[in-house]
Formats: C-alpha cells, sequence, structure tokens
C-alpha cells in the first residue's frame, strides 16, 4: 500500500491533509477529534497579540453560493482571527501537542507590522512545543483595515521584512501564508523566498461580496442592514489557487520553494492535482465546515487507492509531475486538431449543446437530419472548442478526439501535421515576421 507520510520542511505527518487555520482549528476540543478522525496536522486558528482579543460581529458571517443540487460552491465569511484569550491558545496547543506527537500542529501567527509583536508573540510559540508557524498575511476584511492579514501580503517588501524576523526571532520552520487578492502571486512569493521564509502556502481567501439582498438592498451576510466584503473560499476557488501554485512551482526565482495548497480542496483528486503542481502538502478548511472532520477518510483512502493504481509509494513519486506541462500560450501546438464526437447511444437529445454550438462558438452541430431530430458534429464547421462537451448533461456523451497526422482537417482542407508547431513561428504573428 502506497506511505502518504509527508515530511514538510522535515516535520513528519502520517498523510499529507492538514486542516488549515479557521473555526475548524479554533480549539482543542475540535482539533483532537479531528486528529481522531484521521487528519495529519492542523494550522490552528490565527494568533493575534496578547491583551483583549478582537471580537467578531453577533449577526450572520457567512454567505454562500450554490449549485443547483444545493451543494454549498463557494463560502465567503466575515471572520477575523481567533477571538479566544492568547494563553488559553498556547495552553491547549501545548497539551494537544503533547498528547498527539506524531500529529502536526502549526501555530498561525497575525501581529502588527512591527518587529516588537511579532517577536514576543515568536517566544511565547516557541514554548508550546509546536512544529512551525505559518504568517497570515492573507485574511482580507476586518484584519486588514488594521494594518494585518492581506494588507501585509499586499506589499512584497512587508512580506519580506516579516518573514525576516521570523527566521530571525525563531527557530521553527516558517511558511508564509499567501493573499490571492494581488495580481501577480510570483511577487510575494519571491519576497517570502527572500526573507528566507521555507516555504508559502496558498491561498487564502479572495475578496467578495457573494449576494445583494433586493428587498434590503445590501450585500450578504447582512448585520443589521449593511454587510461588507467577505473571503470567499470552497470548491468555487480551486481553479483560482490551482493557477497561483503553478506560478509558483515554476518561477525560476521560487521553483522548489515548498508549498502548502489550499483552496477548495474536496476529495482526494483536488489533493492529488495540487500534489501534481508541486505542493508537499494539503490544507483544507471548507470541506471539513461543510461535511465534517471524517471528510478525511475519504481523501486517504481515495489517494492511496490512486497511488496504488498509478504504482507511486511515496507522494514524492508524483509531487510536481504537472509542473512541465504548465507552459505559456504562445507554447502550444497549433498542430494538434481535434473535433468533437457525440455517443448517439447516450445522447438524450436535449439540444443544449445544438444551441451553444450555434449561438456562440461555430455552428457545428446540427438540430434536424431528415426531418427528425438529431445532433451531430459538422467536421467542416468544428474548431475542436469543447464548449459542446461542457454544456451536455450527460457525462461522456460528446468527447474530443485528436485527428491523427495525415487526416484532412474538413474545415481548413489542410492535412493535419505530425509536427509541433507554436505561435512565435507562425506566419500570422508579426513578431515572429519580425524576426526573420
Ligand atoms: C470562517 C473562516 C475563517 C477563516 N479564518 C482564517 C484564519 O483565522 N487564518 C487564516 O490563515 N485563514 C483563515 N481562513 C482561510 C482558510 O484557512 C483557507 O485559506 C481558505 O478557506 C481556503 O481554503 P478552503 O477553500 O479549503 O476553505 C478562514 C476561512 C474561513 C471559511
Ligand atoms: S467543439 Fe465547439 S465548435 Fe465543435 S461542435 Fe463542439 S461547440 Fe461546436
Ligand atoms: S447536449 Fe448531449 S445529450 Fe444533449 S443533445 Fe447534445 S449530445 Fe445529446
Amino acid at each position: 500500500m502506497a506511505d502518504l507520510t509527508t515530511e514538510f520542511l522535515g516535520i513528519r505527518s502520517p498523510n499529507p491533509f492538514w486542516l488549515a487555520s479557521a473555526p475548524p482549528t479554533d480549539k482543542a476540543y475540535n482539533v483532537e477529534r479531528a486528529f481522531e478522525a484521521g487528519w495529519g496536522g492542523v494550522v490552528w486558528k490565527t494568533l493575534g497579540e496578547a491583551g483583549p482579543p478582537v471580537v467578531n460581529v453577533n449577526g450572520p458571517r457567512y454567505g454562500a453560493i450554490w449549485g443547483a443540487d444545493r451543494r454549498l460552491l463557494g463560502l465567503n465569511n466575515i471572520e477575523l482571527i481567533t477571538d479566544r484569550d492568547l494563553e488559553l491558545n498556547l495552553r491547549e496547543m501545548t497539551e494537544v501537542k503533547k498528547r498527539w506527537p506524531d500529529r502536526t500542529i502549526i501555530a498561525s501567527l497575525m501581529v502588527p507590522c512591527e518587529e516588537e509583536p511579532w517577536k514576543a508573540i515568536l517566544a511565547r510559540v516557541a514554548e508550546t512545543g509546536v512544529d512551525g508557524v505559518e504568517l497570515n498575511f492573507g485574511c482580507p476584511h476586518g484584519m486588514s483595515e488594521r494594518g494585518m492579514g492581506s494588507a501585509v501580503g499586499q506589499v512584497p517588501e512587508y512580506i519580506e521584512m516579516v518573514a525576516r524576523w521570523c527566521k530571525q526571532y525563531s527557530d521553527l520552520p516558517v511558511i508564509v501564508k499567501l493573499t490571492p487578492n494581488i495580481t501577480d502571486i510570483r511577487y510575494p512569493a519571491r519576497a517570502a523566498k527572500a526573507g528566507g521564509a521555507d516555504a508559502v502556502s496558498l491561498i487564502n481567501t479572495v475578496s467578495s461580496i457573494t449576494a445583494v439582498d433586493l428587498d434590503s438592498f445590501a450585500p450578504e451576510p447582512t448585520i443589521d442592514g449593511k454587510g461588507s466584503h467577505g473571503g470567499y473560499c470552497g470548491p468555487a476557488v480551486k481553479p483560482i489557487a490551482l493557477n497561483m501554485v503553478a506560478e509558483i512551482a515554476r518561477d525560476a526565482e521560487t521553483a522548489g520553494l515548498p508549498i502548502s495548497g489550499i483552496g477548495g480542496i474536496t476529495t482526494w483528486r483536488d489533493a492529488a492535482e495540487y500534489i501534481a503542481l508541486g505542493c508537499g502538502n494539503v490544507q483544507v478548511c471548507t470541506a471539513a465546515m461543510t461535511y465534517g472532520f471524517k471528510i478525511v477518510q475519504e481523501m486517504i483512502s481515495g489517494l492511496s487507492d490512486y497511488m496504488d493504481e498509478k504504482g507511486f509509494t511515496s507522494i514524492e513519486d508524483f509531487r510536481g509531475r504537472a509542473v512541465p506541462n504548465v507552459t505559456d500560450w504562445q507554447y502550444l501546438n497549433l498542430n494538434y486538431v481535434t473535433k468533437a464526437r457525440i455517443d448517439q447511444d447516450k445522447c438524450i437529445s436535449c439540444g443544449r449543446c445544438h444551441i451553444a454550438c450555434e449561438d456562440t462558438s461555430h455552428q457545428a452541430i446540427t438540430n434536424m437530419v431528415d426531418g427528425k431530430r438529431h445532433f451531430e458534429v459538422i467536421d467542416a464547421e468544428c474548431v475542436g472548442c469543447n464548449l459542446c462537451v461542457n454544456v451536455c448533461p450527460v457525462e461522456d456523451c460528446i468527447s474530443m478526439v485528436e485527428l491523427p497526422a495525415g487526416e484532412v482537417d474538413a474545415r481548413t482542407g489542410q492535412t493535419v501535421r505530425e509536427d509541433y508547431a507554436n505561435w512565435t513561428t507562425h506566419p500570422n504573428n508579426p513578431s515572429a515576421r519580425a524576426a526573420e
């Protein structure tokens, strides 16, 4: 059986599944039940400075987006960092780490962007015996207005400065948690590395307003007639996070920097995708909040089965395997030609592919043939965009099929070539012509 053990920054966990810093990790009662369920580690709910803790709203703190089956697709929150006393959190972290020495506990931290508060909290965290620290430079609401969270994560110079303090005042591994609310994720990642951080984790939540109540005309969640932007997470943000992870994994300046992948991970497959893009482990929040701690058991068994099937004995066997296959658009092979194919046995004649292709793509799917409802691809029009695949309600009913070299593409009249050619050398590319 595959070995799911991970050694992330030298921190050993029985599996790559950590709970992200959030409500599931905000107290010993939760963390211990998470460990009982099988989670390999947790990043404790973000700690703030000593003294009176922050205060959360007393009204609703979540907004959401659902699929047609009411399955939660995106969650928006306006919660702050821990609103429990620092001493209580530190005491519980110490006790839980003692009771669960084989599991990882990381302290997530957010204090003002000044040297003394960071020095002070790092000293306190060191006493707990936890395995590392994660710097929360990601929270986009409530804390950012106080000059913390994403207000720091959006300024690479601040990231570098704080990471350096943390390496100076702590022997623990330092993970910098990045905000996605930035134009180019490579800059904060490079700054984290320049400051000496051992790893980055991403993503924290995306600034969002999930809905506006059309009776009260206020954003949701609504607190006494007003709402503010929150942080978006859950399955809806996974594509954003995967792209950012890939950007960091293939950037020459940060290549090799350990990454903890976060964002919408709900199944083993999601986790495997993050690992394939280079992540050494993954963190989960919304899935645990939606389905409970035991969801990790399916993640563990699913990942293990997949690895067995593929002949991977450890996470390292496939970590980063997809990174070389992420490229820029101009390097995609323009000689690769596909056509849509409809499996007539599976087709339920709903007509969605026809409408989509007719109205918004290339008028390449019939709806009537010989006076009968019939859906078939017209090769002479099909550009191979695969919109029809994505709108068809029947799984595997439409597939994209590659035309073999030597065959004539009925649309262009050109013979499909075996060799690879991209935009950089295409005759229509003005830059390619200029280079000649
Ligand atoms: C209610 C809530 C509270 C959160 N609080 C924190 C926090 O205190 N510190 C932090 O670093 N991230 C916090 N997060 C962000 C999560 O750790 C995680 O980065 C984000 O939810 C994306 O992962 P997911 O799609 O699996 O939920 C919070 C998320 C939610 C939903
Ligand atoms: S692949 Fe695109 S162009 Fe071809 S049939 Fe489907 S929707 Fe139309
Ligand atoms: S969308 Fe799918 S099921 Fe519906 S007509 Fe097209 S191929 Fe058939």
